[in-house]
């Protein structure tokens, strides 16, 4: 079996997307491309992908439409949900260690990180990723922290060689189009010259990105660590074009 890939969405501004696109982007390997995942949620002590997890199981339980839509799901698909391991950063690569020495074979384990650089123990994990997914949007504080973040990792990280890392994206998110806008392009420019390259899928500003579920109705979930992305919910928000960008990438 070849190594599993170390990936992160990070950087040190709160709220830009990193767990919301883990779990998007985890989620759509797993249950619509069948790639085994682990995801080591080490946002202590938020822990906001368990706490995804277990809003998933309270909508699901509630909601009669979403019960049979996954009871449906699950018949065809014969595989368990993905599993999401909590731990504190200084202990994540060792945890997600142990669970592969069981016998368990993910190609890709997804890292879900606290946003800051200024703590030695997620520094450290950041150094085990293979390839490290910066978002940024065009908001002006969080597109400088990212900037920030991405130029110090490349720079001070990558180029050092004490690292596995591989490459460091930036990622577009909440974008008010399908297309990078005029200020995406003059900041890639700009990026560019600090050896900085960003995805060409920009992820569009979309509420459905907070769809993940009801007690009631017939909506589906956008972004569920149970189920698939909600394919009519998925049209017109790049997901599909992102995780063939990031498959490429990381060469799964
Ligand atoms: N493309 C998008 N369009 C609209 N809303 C989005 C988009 N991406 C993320 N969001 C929303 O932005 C908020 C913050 O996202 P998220 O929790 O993923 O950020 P984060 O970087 O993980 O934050 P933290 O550093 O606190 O862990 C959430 O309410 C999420 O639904
Ligand atoms: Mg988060």
């Amino acid at each position: 079996m070849s190594e599993p890939i170390f990936v992160a969405f990070a950087t040190q501004k709160g709220g830009v997307g990193k767990s919301t696109l883990t779990t998007l982007v985890a989620s759509y390997l797993y249950y619509n491309e069948g790639i085994e995942i682990l995801a080591v949620d080490c946002d202590h002590p938020q822990h906001t992908l368990d706490t995804y997890r277990k809003h998933d199981f309270t909508v699901v339980a509630e909601n009669p439409y979403l019960k049979k839509l996954t009871h449906s799901f699950f018949q065809k698909f014969k595989r368990k949900l993905y599993r999401i391991l909590l731990t504190p950063p200084e202990d994540a690569v060792q945890v997600a260690k142990d669970y592969i020495a069981e016998g368990h074979e993910p190609a890709v384990v997804f890292f879900d990180i606290t946003g800051t650089i200024n703590n030695r123990h997620i520094v450290g994990l950041l150094a085990q990723m293979d390839y490290i997914f910066v978002p940024i949007t065009t908001e002006t504080g969080e597109m400088t922290s990212s900037l920030t973040f991405a130029n110090h990792v490349q720079n001070k990280m990558l180029t050092t060689g004490n690292t596995r890392l591989k490459a460091v994206n930036l990622v577009w998110n909440k974008i008010p189009s399908r297309e990078k806008t005029k200020l995406c392009e003059t900041i890639d420019r700009y990026a560019a010259t600090l050896g900085l390259h960003s995805l060409d899928t920009v992820m569009v500003n979309s509420t459905k990105f907070a769809k993940d579920g009801q007690q009631v109705g017939r909506t589906g979930m956008f972004r569920s660590t149970m189920l698939p992305p909600d394919k009519r919910l998925m049209k017109g928000t790049n997901l599909e074009a992102l995780v063939s960008e990031i498959r490429n990438i990381i060469k799964v």
